[in-house]
Protein backbone atom coordinates (compact mmCIF):
# COMPACT_ATOMS: atom_id res chain seq x y z
CA UNK A 1 0.00 0.00 0.00
CA UNK A 2 1.30 3.38 -0.68
CA UNK A 3 2.27 6.11 1.57
CA UNK A 4 0.99 9.56 1.19
CA UNK A 5 3.06 12.36 2.50
CA UNK A 6 1.81 15.79 2.48
CA UNK A 7 5.04 18.34 2.47
CA UNK A 8 3.55 20.98 4.34
CA UNK A 9 4.43 24.00 5.99
CA UNK A 10 2.02 27.76 5.46
CA UNK A 11 4.98 29.82 5.34
CA UNK A 12 5.85 30.46 1.53
CA UNK A 13 9.32 30.02 -0.18
CA UNK A 14 10.39 27.45 2.63
CA UNK A 15 11.52 25.03 0.17
CA UNK A 16 8.13 22.95 0.17
CA UNK A 17 7.93 22.82 -3.83
CA UNK A 18 11.72 21.66 -4.47
CA UNK A 19 11.23 19.59 -1.28
CA UNK A 20 8.42 17.92 -3.00
CA UNK A 21 10.19 17.80 -6.79
CA UNK A 22 12.84 16.47 -5.74
CA UNK A 23 12.24 13.72 -2.73
CA UNK A 24 9.85 12.73 -5.37
CA UNK A 25 12.28 12.53 -7.74
CA UNK A 26 14.32 10.56 -5.83
CA UNK A 27 12.40 8.35 -4.30
CA UNK A 28 11.59 7.35 -8.33
CA UNK A 29 15.43 7.16 -9.32
CA UNK A 30 15.80 4.33 -6.66
CA UNK A 31 12.70 2.38 -8.06
CA UNK A 32 9.95 3.33 -6.24
CA UNK A 33 6.34 4.14 -7.95
CA UNK A 34 5.68 7.59 -7.17
CA UNK A 35 2.72 9.80 -8.03
CA UNK A 36 3.79 14.10 -7.46
CA UNK A 37 0.57 15.66 -6.54
CA UNK A 38 0.79 19.81 -7.06
CA UNK A 39 -1.74 20.91 -4.70
CA UNK A 40 -0.90 24.44 -4.79
CA UNK A 41 -2.89 26.87 -7.39
CA UNK A 42 1.01 28.72 -8.17
CA UNK A 43 1.64 25.70 -9.81
CA UNK A 44 5.47 25.70 -9.12
CA UNK A 45 5.86 21.82 -9.30
CA UNK A 46 4.38 21.32 -12.30
CA UNK A 47 6.00 23.83 -14.18
CA UNK A 48 8.70 22.85 -12.15
CA UNK A 49 8.95 19.61 -13.96
CA UNK A 50 8.67 20.93 -17.29
CA UNK A 51 4.87 20.24 -18.37
CA UNK A 52 3.76 22.29 -21.31
CA UNK A 53 0.33 24.19 -20.25
CA UNK A 54 -1.28 22.04 -23.40
CA UNK A 55 -0.13 18.98 -22.25
CA UNK A 56 -2.79 19.69 -19.18
CA UNK A 57 -6.22 18.58 -19.96
CA UNK A 58 -7.59 17.83 -16.85
CA UNK A 59 -5.65 19.24 -13.57
CA UNK A 60 -6.08 18.66 -9.68
CA UNK A 61 -9.15 21.10 -9.30
CA UNK A 62 -11.39 19.05 -12.11
CA UNK A 63 -10.40 15.79 -9.69
CA UNK A 64 -10.98 17.49 -6.57
CA UNK A 65 -14.44 19.71 -7.74
CA UNK A 66 -15.52 17.79 -10.18
CA UNK A 67 -16.29 13.87 -11.59
CA UNK A 68 -13.12 13.25 -12.89
CA UNK A 69 -10.45 11.14 -11.40
CA UNK A 70 -6.54 10.77 -10.63
CA UNK A 71 -6.17 8.87 -13.47
CA UNK A 72 -7.85 11.19 -15.70
CA UNK A 73 -5.36 14.12 -14.57
CA UNK A 74 -2.15 12.25 -14.52
CA UNK A 75 0.56 12.92 -16.80
CA UNK A 76 3.37 10.43 -16.73
CA UNK A 77 7.08 12.03 -16.80
CA UNK A 78 10.10 9.69 -17.95
CA UNK A 79 12.96 12.09 -16.42
CA UNK A 80 12.02 11.92 -13.67
CA UNK A 81 10.38 8.63 -13.93
CA UNK A 82 7.05 9.41 -12.05
CA UNK A 83 3.55 10.68 -12.78
CA UNK A 84 2.37 14.28 -12.06
CA UNK A 85 -0.87 15.28 -11.23
CA UNK A 86 -1.16 19.17 -12.11
CA UNK A 87 -2.49 21.77 -11.01
CA UNK A 88 -3.49 25.07 -12.33
CA UNK A 89 -4.55 28.33 -11.42
CA UNK A 90 -8.30 27.18 -10.99
CA UNK A 91 -7.27 25.64 -7.79
CA UNK A 92 -7.17 29.26 -6.28
CA UNK A 93 -11.05 29.36 -6.60
CA UNK A 94 -11.54 25.82 -4.61
CA UNK A 95 -11.19 26.89 -1.09
CA UNK A 96 -14.12 29.44 -1.53
CA UNK A 97 -16.26 26.62 -3.44
CA UNK A 98 -15.69 23.94 -0.87
CA UNK A 99 -16.28 26.30 1.75
CA UNK A 100 -19.88 26.02 0.55
CA UNK A 101 -19.94 22.76 1.36
CA UNK A 102 -21.41 21.39 4.57
CA UNK A 103 -20.33 17.78 5.14
CA UNK A 104 -17.48 15.80 3.39
CA UNK A 105 -15.21 19.06 2.05
CA UNK A 106 -12.27 17.78 4.21
CA UNK A 107 -12.18 14.57 2.47
CA UNK A 108 -12.42 15.18 -1.16
CA UNK A 109 -8.96 14.96 -1.52
CA UNK A 110 -8.65 11.70 0.28
CA UNK A 111 -12.21 9.84 -1.51
CA UNK A 112 -9.90 10.60 -4.82
CA UNK A 113 -6.68 9.24 -3.51
CA UNK A 114 -8.16 6.11 -1.85
CA UNK A 115 -9.21 4.73 -5.37
CA UNK A 116 -5.82 4.77 -6.97
CA UNK A 117 -3.32 4.55 -3.48
CA UNK A 118 -2.30 1.21 -3.78
CA UNK A 119 -0.70 1.14 -7.33
CA UNK A 120 2.14 3.30 -5.79
CA UNK A 121 4.96 3.47 -3.33
CA UNK A 122 4.45 6.71 -2.66
CA UNK A 123 2.47 10.20 -3.03
CA UNK A 124 3.85 13.34 -2.09
CA UNK A 125 1.52 16.19 -2.36
CA UNK A 126 3.44 19.75 -2.70
CA UNK A 127 0.99 22.00 -0.02
CA UNK A 128 -0.05 25.50 -0.58
CA UNK A 129 1.42 28.21 1.77
CA UNK A 130 -2.04 28.83 3.46
CA UNK A 131 -3.95 26.47 6.80
CA UNK A 132 -7.11 26.70 4.36
CA UNK A 133 -9.25 23.75 3.51
CA UNK A 134 -7.09 23.14 0.54
CA UNK A 135 -4.40 22.08 3.28
CA UNK A 136 -6.71 20.49 5.33
CA UNK A 137 -7.80 18.26 1.79
CA UNK A 138 -3.65 17.62 1.94
CA UNK A 139 -3.81 16.57 5.95
CA UNK A 140 -6.84 14.68 5.82
CA UNK A 141 -5.91 12.48 2.39
CA UNK A 142 -2.02 11.71 4.07
CA UNK A 143 -0.63 9.07 5.76
CA UNK A 144 1.99 11.51 7.34
CA UNK A 145 3.16 15.27 7.39
CA UNK A 146 7.12 16.38 6.34
CA UNK A 147 7.65 19.65 7.19
CA UNK A 148 10.54 21.63 5.57
CA UNK A 149 11.94 24.56 7.93
CA UNK A 150 14.13 26.72 6.19
CA UNK A 151 17.42 28.00 8.10
CA UNK A 152 16.35 31.59 8.48
CA UNK A 153 16.19 33.85 11.85
CA UNK A 154 12.01 33.28 12.21
CA UNK A 155 12.40 29.44 11.30
CA UNK A 156 10.41 28.28 14.51
CA UNK A 157 7.54 31.04 14.10
CA UNK A 158 4.59 29.84 12.16
CA UNK A 159 5.35 26.04 13.22
CA UNK A 160 3.11 26.21 16.39
CA UNK A 161 0.39 26.95 14.24
CA UNK A 162 1.28 24.32 12.26
CA UNK A 163 1.40 21.62 14.98
CA UNK A 164 -1.69 22.40 16.20
CA UNK A 165 -3.72 22.85 12.89
CA UNK A 166 -1.67 19.21 12.10
CA UNK A 167 -3.61 17.97 15.79
CA UNK A 168 -6.93 19.06 14.87
CA UNK A 169 -7.09 17.34 11.59
CA UNK A 170 -5.70 13.94 13.77
CA UNK A 171 -8.58 14.71 16.25
CA UNK A 172 -11.52 15.66 13.61
CA UNK A 173 -10.24 13.88 10.20
CA UNK A 174 -7.34 11.61 10.29
CA UNK A 175 -6.77 10.26 13.58
CA UNK A 176 -3.72 7.94 11.61
CA UNK A 177 -1.73 11.36 10.78
CA UNK A 178 1.98 11.26 12.04
CA UNK A 179 4.90 13.60 11.77
CA UNK A 180 7.13 12.51 8.74
CA UNK A 181 9.98 14.46 9.69
CA UNK A 182 11.48 17.99 9.88
CA UNK A 183 13.51 18.92 6.92
CA UNK A 184 16.01 21.60 6.74
CA UNK A 185 16.50 23.41 4.38
CA UNK A 186 18.84 26.23 2.10
CA UNK A 187 21.24 25.45 5.58
CA UNK A 188 24.50 27.86 4.84
CA UNK A 189 27.40 26.34 7.14
CA UNK A 190 29.22 29.08 6.82
CA UNK A 191 26.63 31.08 8.79
CA UNK A 192 26.65 31.10 12.64
CA UNK A 193 22.67 31.95 11.95
CA UNK A 194 22.12 28.41 10.14
CA UNK A 195 23.84 26.99 12.71
CA UNK A 196 21.98 28.60 15.57
CA UNK A 197 18.85 27.59 14.17
CA UNK A 198 19.84 23.94 13.30
CA UNK A 199 20.59 23.65 16.58
CA UNK A 200 17.00 24.92 18.04
CA UNK A 201 15.17 22.79 15.61
CA UNK A 202 16.60 19.87 16.90
CA UNK A 203 16.58 20.76 20.11
CA UNK A 204 12.75 21.20 20.03
CA UNK A 205 12.02 18.32 17.80
CA UNK A 206 14.37 16.29 18.72
CA UNK A 207 14.82 13.13 16.23
CA UNK A 208 11.74 14.08 14.48
CA UNK A 209 14.05 16.04 12.06
CA UNK A 210 16.11 14.52 9.32
CA UNK A 211 19.86 13.93 9.70
CA UNK A 212 19.75 14.50 6.02
CA UNK A 213 19.19 18.33 5.41
CA UNK A 214 19.32 20.76 2.47
CA UNK A 215 22.27 22.98 1.56
CA UNK A 216 21.84 26.43 0.04
CA UNK A 217 22.50 25.40 -3.62
CA UNK A 218 22.36 27.45 -6.72
CA UNK A 219 21.48 24.72 -8.78
CA UNK A 220 18.29 24.03 -7.13
CA UNK A 221 16.60 27.24 -7.50
CA UNK A 222 17.77 26.83 -11.08
CA UNK A 223 16.80 23.42 -12.05
CA UNK A 224 13.39 24.36 -12.20
CA UNK A 225 13.76 27.14 -14.57
CA UNK A 226 14.67 23.88 -16.91
CA UNK A 227 11.53 21.77 -16.17
CA UNK A 228 13.82 19.40 -14.27
CA UNK A 229 14.84 17.89 -11.27
CA UNK A 230 17.82 18.42 -9.42
CA UNK A 231 18.91 14.99 -11.03
CA UNK A 232 18.54 15.92 -14.25
CA UNK A 233 20.06 19.24 -13.96
CA UNK A 234 23.04 18.13 -12.32
CA UNK A 235 23.10 14.92 -10.44
CA UNK A 236 26.61 15.77 -9.16
CA UNK A 237 25.37 19.38 -6.94
CA UNK A 238 25.41 19.15 -3.19
CA UNK A 239 21.49 19.41 -3.68
CA UNK A 240 20.99 16.25 -5.83
CA UNK A 241 23.54 14.28 -2.70
CA UNK A 242 21.07 15.84 -0.39
CA UNK A 243 17.95 15.09 -1.79
CA UNK A 244 18.86 11.70 -2.81
CA UNK A 245 20.39 11.10 1.10
CA UNK A 246 16.62 12.67 1.56
CA UNK A 247 15.04 10.09 -0.41
CA UNK A 248 17.09 7.01 1.09
CA UNK A 249 16.38 8.29 4.99
CA UNK A 250 12.66 8.27 4.05
CA UNK A 251 12.84 5.44 2.31
CA UNK A 252 14.37 3.54 5.68
CA UNK A 253 12.47 5.81 8.33
CA UNK A 254 10.09 5.32 11.13
CA UNK A 255 8.50 7.77 11.57
CA UNK A 256 7.25 10.12 14.40
CA UNK A 257 4.05 10.62 16.67
CA UNK A 258 2.73 13.98 16.61
N1 LIG B 1 18.21 24.48 -0.96
C1 LIG B 1 18.00 25.55 -1.73
N2 LIG B 1 19.04 26.29 -2.17
C2 LIG B 1 18.82 27.39 -2.93
N3 LIG B 1 17.62 27.82 -3.32
C3 LIG B 1 16.55 27.13 -2.89
C4 LIG B 1 16.67 25.96 -2.09
N4 LIG B 1 15.44 25.48 -1.84
C5 LIG B 1 14.57 26.31 -2.45
N5 LIG B 1 15.22 27.31 -3.09
C6 LIG B 1 14.62 28.43 -3.83
O1 LIG B 1 13.90 29.22 -2.89
C7 LIG B 1 12.65 29.63 -3.44
C8 LIG B 1 11.50 29.08 -2.60
O2 LIG B 1 11.53 27.65 -2.65
P1 LIG B 1 10.20 26.79 -2.90
O3 LIG B 1 10.60 25.37 -2.93
O4 LIG B 1 9.46 27.32 -4.08
O5 LIG B 1 9.40 27.12 -1.57
P2 LIG B 1 7.83 26.98 -1.22
O6 LIG B 1 7.26 25.93 -2.11
O7 LIG B 1 7.81 26.61 0.23
O8 LIG B 1 7.23 28.32 -1.46
C9 LIG B 1 12.63 29.13 -4.86
O9 LIG B 1 13.08 30.14 -5.72
C10 LIG B 1 13.61 27.96 -4.86
O10 LIG B 1 14.22 27.75 -6.12
MG1 LIG C 1 5.59 26.03 -3.39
Amino acid sequence: MGKIIAVANQKGGVGKTTTAINLAAGLSYFNQKVLLVDFDPQGNTTQGVGTPRENIKFSIYNVLMENHTINDAKLKLTHPPLTLVPATIDLAGADLEMAEYKVGRERLLKNKLDVIKAEYDYIIIDCPPSLGLLNTNALTAADSVLIPVQCEYYALEGLTQLLSTIRLVQRLFNDKLIIEGILLTMFDARTKLSLEVQQEVRKYFKERVYRSFIPRNVKLSEAPSRGQSIFEYDVRSEGAKAYAALAKEVMTANPKEV
